[in-house]
């Protein structure tokens, strides 16, 4: 039974106290109704790494994120933080292949590629994001973008390695807009992405991968596409900065 899961990325946003009152809140808002199957993930900035973890380890069911790592184990690499750094905070995994970092860092799958293996070497899951611009939509080549996005990034794991990974479907054109890919979308996206993942790794691999859903979830869309057999969770933005609206998430996935 593969993981279902609600992550929050915070990107940069709060301040170190803010992060704080903000994971208290979703704490004590995680109620008896918050299904012990479904795995929390918040993924503050660096800085508030070690507070949200200080708040968060007993609670087997939350683990945390970071929002990126370098791709060497150490180095002449002023201002980056490497995987094995994270990973000595008892950070259990990192976002990599976020469009904002493809975007604005010029990251390319020839790096990420290089930043899951680092990630993997250092035993933090890689939560890989995949997705196209509106341009590729309309130009009805989403799907060879995402393809590509995987084969490039992930496809020279072993099946062991493999084993770590959480997929992340992120349609660019949704990512901030509010303009939510419909349920349908979405679903034939994820369905797509586990197909590719099938024919490298097998079926079990492809049962057992968690693909999740971001851009613009909000409490009253979740449900429906949470809903979708392919579809094992949700990759947060805006909405996980509210502790109302990223618990409510959570519990649409019950
Ligand atoms: O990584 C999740 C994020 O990109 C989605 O952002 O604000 O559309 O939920 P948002």
């Amino acid at each position: 039974m593969r993981a279902r899961i609600v992550a929050g990325n915070w990107k940069m946003n709060t301040v170190p106290s803010e992060g704080v009152g903000l994971v208290v809140e979703i704490l004590e808002k995680l109620d008896s109704k918050y299904t012990g199957d479904t795995r929390v993930i918040l993924s503050p900035p660096f800085t508030h790494l070690i507070d949200v973890i200080d708040h968060v380890w007993e609670v087997p069911q939350i683990s945390v994120a970071a929002q990126n790592c370098h791709h060497e184990d150490n180095g002449a690499y002023t201002g980056e933080i490497s995987a094995g750094m994270i990973s000595d905070l008892n950070i259990d995994a990192v976002i990599l292949g976020h469009s904002e970092r493809r975007q604005y860092f010029g990251e390319d799958d020839a790096l990420l590629a290089k930043k899951v293996n680092a990630a993997i070497r250092n035993s933090l899951m890689p939560i890989f994001c995949v997705g196209e611009v509106l341009e590729d939509r309309k130009a009805n080549k989403h799907n060879e973008v995402v393809t590509s996005q995987l084969t490039q990034g992930l496809f020279h794991l072993s099946s062991e390695e493999f084993k770590n990974v959480i997929i992340a479907y992120e349609p660019v054109w949704a990512i901030g807009t509010g303009e939510t890919a419909s349920p349908q979308q979405a679903q034939d996206m994820h369905k797509s992405i586990r197909a590719h993942v099938a024919s490298k790794y097998g079926e079990d691999a492809a049962n057992n991968v968690s693909i999740l859903y971001g851009g613009s979830v909000k409490p009253n869309n979740a449900s429906e596409i949470f809903s979708q057999p392919d579809v094992d969770g949700g990759l947060i933005g805006g909405a996980s900065l509210n502790a109302d609206d990223f618990v409510s998430i959570v519990h649409a996935m019950a």
